[in-house]
């Protein structure tokens, strides 16, 4: 059994113009100690998909399907059996520490918390194990720093401290969702090539979700990209990133501007990204998609096509080119 199933999640929003479908249909599963990368434009549903699995969504959005975390089915799951899983199990870091840490509140006191209260700690063995973690996460003087208020550290150490907090109750699970897109670009490569070596040390499966398909490259086994609230391409990383077969997938990765080619011109997929309040009819990326004809009216199915690869098109690159 996979540690994280999902299957034909749906995520509605009740919107002012009508039902907003940011989640739609999808499937995917994570084994012990995997990584998974989740990529796609602003606005295709990461986020609502990492919010589902934590159970975190906003008052107006409806979900379907099914989320099973070791078995057991999150979606509509009571809040007490929620924030057991949530201080036990799953771990998220969210994009803006601030967002989740209390800014009134020592580092301490919000570390220690999680500890005494779910974990049973005492208070000192809570704030050495507190410490510890600080230490594994590479701030200076951990034992001095905690007693400080979250405002008192810079950005990238508040990012730190937040990493440090989410992985104080050993999680199975971990979801980074842009964990590093708000601070600059050398310490954003730290905190990455951190998380990596805590992730190989605590061994507990991780799901990144992120814009930057570089550090995908370098960090996660497995990739699923994402357009309109549906999968679009998922397989291993490096053959869909040599390989891309879905036209939306090569276009992403056409975006990337390379350091090592001064020549080549990064092209930006033309067009914006589909309305979820009046999503096209059939495959979302078709009005911005080349290669689309009239059958794309009709949405693909995810489709296995290689090892471990799938997809959802009608007319994926390398049948359109052979
Ligand atoms: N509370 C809400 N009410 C209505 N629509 C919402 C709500 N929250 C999110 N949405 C919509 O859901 C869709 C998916 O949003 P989501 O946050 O998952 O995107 P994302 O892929 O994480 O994008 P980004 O890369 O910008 O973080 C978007 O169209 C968004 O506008
Ligand atoms: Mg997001």
């Amino acid at each position: 059994m996979s540690l994280l199933e999902i299957d034909k999640l749906s995520v509605t929003f009740e919107g002012d113009d009508g039902p907003v479908h940011a989640v739609n249909d999808l499937s995917l599963s994570i084994n012990r100690g995997e990584t998974l990368g989740i990529v796609g434009e602003s606005g295709s549903g990461k986020s609502q998909t990492a919010f589902s699995i934590m159970g975190l969504l906003a008052p107006n959005g409806r979900t379907g399907g099914s989320v099973r975390f070791d078995g057991q089915e999150i979606l509509g799951a009571k809040p007490k059996v929620l924030n057991k899983i949530r201080a036990e199990r799953i771990a998220m870091i969210f994009q803006d520490p601030m967002t989740s840490l209390n800014p009134y509140m020592r580092i301490a006191d919000q570390m220690t918390e999680v500890l005494t209260l779910h974990h049973g700690m005492s208070k000192r063995a809570a704030l050495a194990e507190s410490v510890r973690m600080l230490d594994a996460v590479k701030i200076p003087a951990a034992k001095e720093r905690i007693r400080l208020f979250p405002h008192e550290f810079s950005g990238g150490m508040r990012q730190r401290v937040m990493i440090a907090m989410s992985l104080l109750c050993k999680p199975d699970l971990l979801i980074a969702d842009e964990p590093t897109t708000a601070l600059d670009v050398t310490v954003q490569a730290q905190i990455m090539d951190l998380l990596g070596d805590l992730q190989k040390d605590f061994g507990m499966a991780t799901i990144l979700i992120t814009h930057d398909l570089g550090v995908v490259a370098g960090f996660c086994e497995r990739v699923l990209v994402m357009y309109g609230g549906r999968v679009m391409e998922q397989g291993p990383t490096e053959p869909l990133f040599a390989e891309p077969t879905h036209p939306y997938t090569r276009g992403l990765l056409a975006a990337v501007p390379r350091v090592d080619d001064e020549d080549a011109a990064m092209k930006a997929i033309p067009g914006n990204p589909p309305n979820m309040a009046a999503p096209p009819q059939g495959c979302p990326f078709r009005p911005r998609c080349t290669y689309a004809g009239e059958d794309c009216r009709v949405m693909p199915p995810l489709a296995p096509f290689a090892a471990g690869r799938a997809r959802a098109c009608h007319r994926p690159i390398a049948e359109v080119t052979a």
